[in-house]
């Protein structure tokens, strides 16, 4: 296996692909695990953030090496310059996926959080690394209930139409047709927890 990407996407025929001797396999082994990305999608307030950071606390405590990428935080500094209008969603989730590429690259078991609404930008990520280390984990939680929860007040102000495109209200979001893994966003976090560590064992990704 090597660490070239499955796709690269040439823009310039004078840059050339240079494989270095340490290879993904050894950091792999370095970690004892395998890198892949786990990719948490749903509607905003649908729980992902917090079940990505629960998972990501039990399987640091289990010694994998892990880093959370989170759509809020990510938009502070390397996707500040972005928007909701769907091009600008687009370039977050490339950028995104090109960064956790790397840190799966790097032998580590990268979780994202974000909305990521539209189906082909998640399976250009898919597209990114080998089969078996791209993980869609759909957090199900209805509209309704998210928008009842509303923890930043984000869904009252789309109502009112004080925000524009607000996912699922005027902007669209696109549920996973055949996700690993699919969470009901209303168990407990123990119970969400538990699922998602027996589908991972299950999926090779942790022993
Ligand atoms: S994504 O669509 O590009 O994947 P991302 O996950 O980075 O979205 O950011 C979503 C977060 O930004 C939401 O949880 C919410 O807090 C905030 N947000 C602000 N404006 C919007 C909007 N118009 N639509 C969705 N989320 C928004």
């Amino acid at each position: 296996m090597t660490t070239q990407p499955t796709q690269p996407e040439k823009t310039d025929q004078n840059i050339v692909w240079h494989q270095h001797p340490v290879t993904q396999e050894s950091r792999e082994a370095l970690h004892s695990h395998k890198g892949a990305i786990l990719w948490f999608t749903g509607l905003s307030g649908s729980g992902k953030s917090t079940v990505a950071g629960a998972l990501e606390q039990v399987l640091h405590s289990r010694g994998v090496s892990t880093y959370l990428l989170d759509g809020d935080n990510i938009r502070h500094g390397l996707c500040r310059d972005l928007g909701f209008s769907d091009a600008d969603r687009k370039e977050n989730i490339r950028r995104v996926g090109e960064v956790a590429k790397l840190m799966a690259d790097a032998g580590l078991v990268v979780l994202t959080a974000f909305i990521s609404p539209h189906r082909v930008e998640r399976q250009m990520v898919r597209d990114m690394v080998q089969q078996g280390r791209f993980i869609e984990i759909f957090v199900d939680t209805p509209l309704a209930v998210c928008e009842s929860r509303d923890p930043k007040g984000l869904y009252k102000k789309a109502r009112a139409g004080e925000l524009k495109n607000f996912t699922g209200i005027d902007s669209v979001y696109e549920a996973p047709l055949k996700p690993e893994i699919r969470l009901d966003g209303q168990k407990s976090l123990t119970e969400i927890t538990a699922n998602l560590l027996a589908a991972l064992r299950q999926y090779n990704i942790i022993k």
